[in-house]
């Protein structure tokens, strides 16, 4: 059963989030819940762990709502990243599997982008059997360790966490938060809706059961719940249908942060690239490009043992990967006067396809930024997460804790 207070309220804010800053979105909620408004909270009102920080996007995502108190994660080249553009002194560079909770910090969130390899399609899908996606188990073991368990926790990662195996990654997870004493819902949400990257990502948002939580449950899934989560989360126990205001699809075009002043390949590399796009899509590009668009990204694929260049024409950049997700860089196809040009996706405009800020700052080589962003989480997603949902339930709890001291 939908509860119609949120409900109601959740459709009538169908906005474009990209328009709307985090600070309206909190002001509302401050009105909202009939409090008058007031002046934003010290990011230092929230304290948060963040776990598998790579480059540092969850943080920057977090960053209006919750003021990250640790982080850490074991690639000392997405360190510099982090490091670059966040207090360092809250970094802790080496394996989870080193870190004892009795030494951490205090926090009200506890958030885990656990490693994803095992568990996308494209990489070789061990599992939670598998050496990287098992990590997870030591997030769990770090917060069993915490003087305090945080009262919120979440967890992100792919697709493949509620479809493999028909949904038994999921289940696991779910049952792990909730024998913790937790609520468990997912929601699976899409940079699309900010950004020009197709990237669709779960995210497992765990509350402290002794939270009230009611007018955030939608009570039945809701768009933010595909089937596959539909049917992972069947008949779970301590389940949550989180209720989130659908965001409308950002009207962003890939060509928005193409940059067409870079070099491009030269002939012969143009030419060999521009051989591998099937017949089809080469005929649809040029069509496309007659009515005026101009950029066409695409990946290399291997279709019947040949090689070839699959174009997009939705103005959208395909899902961001990393070498080690068994895919490879992206290309754009960039025509202009009828003629192809074409190149790899440079940093800037793969660090502006995952939302981080024109000055993020992306130290060490092309690939090791490229991978440092492909493993991310798309900066407007998080921030989205935060203020509608993380941030009010933050908030919640620090009012209850008040009223018990
Ligand atoms: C999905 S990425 C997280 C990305 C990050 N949240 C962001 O937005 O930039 C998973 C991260 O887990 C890290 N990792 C893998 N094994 C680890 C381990 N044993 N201990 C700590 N971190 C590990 C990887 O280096 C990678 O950055």
């Amino acid at each position: 059963m939908v509860r119609r207070a949120w409900f109601v309220w959740g459709n009538q804010r169908m906005y474009n989030a990209q328009t709307t800053t985090v600070s309206e979105t909190r002001r509302r909620l401050f009105r909202d819940e009939g409090t008058s408004l007031r002046t934003e909270p010290s990011p230092e009102a929230f304290p948060c762990l963040d776990f598998f920080a790579g480059s540092g996007l969850v943080t920057e995502g977090l960053k209006d709502c919750f003021s990250v108190v640790w982080a850490n994660d074991i690639c000392p080249k997405k360190a510099d990243v982090f490091c670059a553009n966040h207090d360092a002194t809250r970094f802790h560079l080496g394996p989870v599997e080193d870190v004892r909770g009795a030494a951490l910090p205090r926090a009200v969130l506890s958030w885990g982008s656990f490693p994803c390899q095992d568990l996308s399609l494209a990489g070789a899908m061990s599992g939670f059997s598998g050496s990287r996606s098992s990590l997870f188990r030591q997030w769990l073991r770090v917060m069993d360790e915490l003087p305090e368990q945080p009262p919120i926790a979440v967890a992100e990662n792919v697709i493949g966490l509620i479809s493999a195996m028909r949904g038994q990654y999921y289940r696991e997870l779910h049952a792990a938060l909730a024998d913790r004493g937790y609520s468990v819902g997912a929601v699976v949400l899409d940079a699309i809706h900010w950004l020009p990257q197709s990237r669709k990502r779960v995210f497992v948002i765990a509350v402290d059961r002794s939270v009230r939580t009611d007018d955030f449950d939608a009570g039945a899934p809701v768009w933010c719940h595909p089937e596959p989560l539909v049917r992972a989360a069947e008949g779970l126990e301590n389940r949550i249908w989180w209720g989130l205001p659908e965001p409308l699809r950002s009207a962003a075009d890939i060509e928005s942060v193409i940059d067409f002043s870079l070099p491009c390949f030269d002939r012969e590399r143009l030419d060999r690239l521009l051989d591998l796009i099937p017949p089809a899509h080469r005929e649809k590009m040029m069509d496309e490009a007659s009515r005026g668009r101009r950029v066409f990204p695409g990946y290399k694929r291997t279709r019947r043992g040949k090689q070839t260049l699959e174009l997009r024409f939705d103005g959208v950049a395909g899902c961001l990967r990393t070498p080690e997700g068994g895919s490879s860089r992206q290309y754009v196809v960039i025509v202009e006067d009828g003629k192809p040009r074409a190149r790899l996706l440079s940093l800037r405009e793969v660090a502006a396809l995952m939302g981080a800020r024109e000055d993020y700052k992306i130290p060490g080589s092309y690939n090791d930024g490229y991978r440092a962003m492909g493993d991310a989480v798309a900066v407007p997603v998080t921030r989205f997460l935060a203020s509608e949902l993380l941030f009010p339930l933050a908030r919640r709890i620090r009012e209850k804790q008040r009223k018990a001291s």
